[in-house]
């Protein structure tokens, strides 16, 4: 991040310069000379980079060999959730049941689509309990996801708090605010009870652009730190029975933001507030080479603290591995790397991709930052299996061979 906003600044400056230059008549030649070179400079990367590259889908060819195959049974067999998000599928088609046993809600259960017309303590709850009971009929754990979202709010104004917020007087927004989520934990898991047993109560926390400090949301804003454990202590008393999760999106797993995000899983843990685990959301976004060693070694640690801890929102887009000779497998022995990782360590108790088919991605709708192909899930847009798919079948098979053999 930090090297993008220096080559960022400096391309600026040098803007900046050659119009200066422009203006200066000795020297208007060399200005004019610059900020064309830049300019062309400029496209010439931005087409680089957003232009669409396709791969060749050799993966075709397997097709045949890879009908019928299913991996849910597996996962059952091992204890182990094995999730996507219902992306551009119905969870009652077999595709998605016969080889999933968790699902996540992408959207539907976070504060703003619970929300009547965004109203905040207002809540119509019919689109999520439509999804959510679907999944209980195919027998699918379902993770709540999520409670509270300072980005929720800040990002995609679904509600936006601190909007909302100034509809009163500065000296109360504190106050209203620590009743308002209280009352949006209480509400939500009163509505859930019984049927939704794991909850992500607070996510992504950390700040993704000041390195080692807590993202600066409309929460830390009004109600401090406390609104961390605070946010627990209120679930686990509306609930005492629900598995209360962390989650966090982590670019890197050796950083300042992993080491802050450690230290504040284990003040959480040492103040005996009632988490039962952590999410690592492993949006492999802009580094192919976030380390499975480094992951392996960061989940390790979480689950030497006595936690648990869960892959929630799985993907790797395909063009981090553009370099490999077949894109598609490279990215389906990435995915098996990484299920192997979760399956060895004793307290890693699910995987979620978060996605079904290339079909639908959220890094397409954002594909500014994600410069296509994404394509990072287990079923191509036509909804063929890939090569992620088989890697993904394979491992978890193995593993219930090699565990049923041991027995
Ligand atoms: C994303 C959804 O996929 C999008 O549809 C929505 O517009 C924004 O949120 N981390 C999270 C998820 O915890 O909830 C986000 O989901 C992706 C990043």
């Amino acid at each position: 991040m930090g090297i993008v906003i220096l080559f960022g600044a400096l391309i600026i400056a040098l803007i900046i310069g050659s119009i200066v230059l422009i203006f200066i008549r000795r020297y208007r030649k060399t200005g004019i000379w610059m900020l064309c070179t830049l300019v062309s400079l400029i496209i010439l990367t931005a087409v680089y980079v957003y232009f669409p590259r396709h791969f060749k889908r050799n993966y075709l060819q397997k097709e045949h060999e890879w009908s019928g195959l299913a991996f849910r049974r597996y996962a059952d067999s091992l204890n182990f959730y094995i999730g996507a998000i219902p992306a551009g599928i119905s969870l009652s088609d077999p595709r998605f049941s016969e080889n999933f046993n968790s699902v996540t809600p992408e959207n539907a259960l976070k504060m703003g689509p619970l929300l009547k017309d965004f109203k905040v303590g207002e809540y119509d709850f019919s689109q999520a309990d439509m999804l959510v009971n679907q999944a209980l009929e195919k027998n699918l754990r379902v993770r709540g996801h999520t409670l509270v979202w300072g980005k929720q709010a800040d990002m995609f104004k679904s509600p936006d708090l601190r909007y909302w917020l100034e509809n009163f007087p500065e000296g109360e927004r504190s106050s209203i605010l620590q009743k308002a989520i209280e009352n949006h934990i209480i509400t939500v898991l009163d509505h859930f009870r019984g049927r939704i047993h794991v909850w992500d109560v607070v996510n992504e926390p950390m700040s993704m652009i000041n390195k080692g400090k807590l993202e600066n949301n409309v929460f830390l804003k009004y109600l401090g730190e406390e609104y961390i454990p605070g946010a627990f202590q209120i679930a686990h008393s509306a609930d005492p029975d629900l598995k209360l999760f962390l989650n966090e999106n982590l670019i890197s797993y050796t950083d300042k933001t992993a080491g802050a995000f450690l230290k504040l899983v284990k003040k959480l843990k040492d103040n005996n507030i009632p988490i039962a685990g952590v999410g690592i959301q492993a949006h492999i976004g802009s580094r192919r080479d976030t380390s499975v060693a480094d992951l392996r070694n960061f989940l390790e640690k979480i689950t030497s603290m006595g936690l648990e801890v869960e892959i929630t929102e799985m993907d790797a887009r395909l063009r981090l591995f553009s370099g490999a000779d077949d894109p598609y497998e490279a990215q389906g022995k990435y995915y098996a790397r990484i299920l192997r990782t979760c399956l060895d360590i004793p307290l890693c108790t699910g995987l979620t991709f978060w996605g079904f088919s290339d079909n639908r991605s959220w890094e397409d709708s954002m594909s500014v930052f994600f410069p296509r192909p994404n394509e990072p899930y287990l079923f191509d847009r036509d909804m063929n299996p890939k090569p992620a798919y088989y890697h993904v079948y394979k491992t978890l098979k193995l593993e219930h061979e090699a565990r049923k053999g041991s027995l």
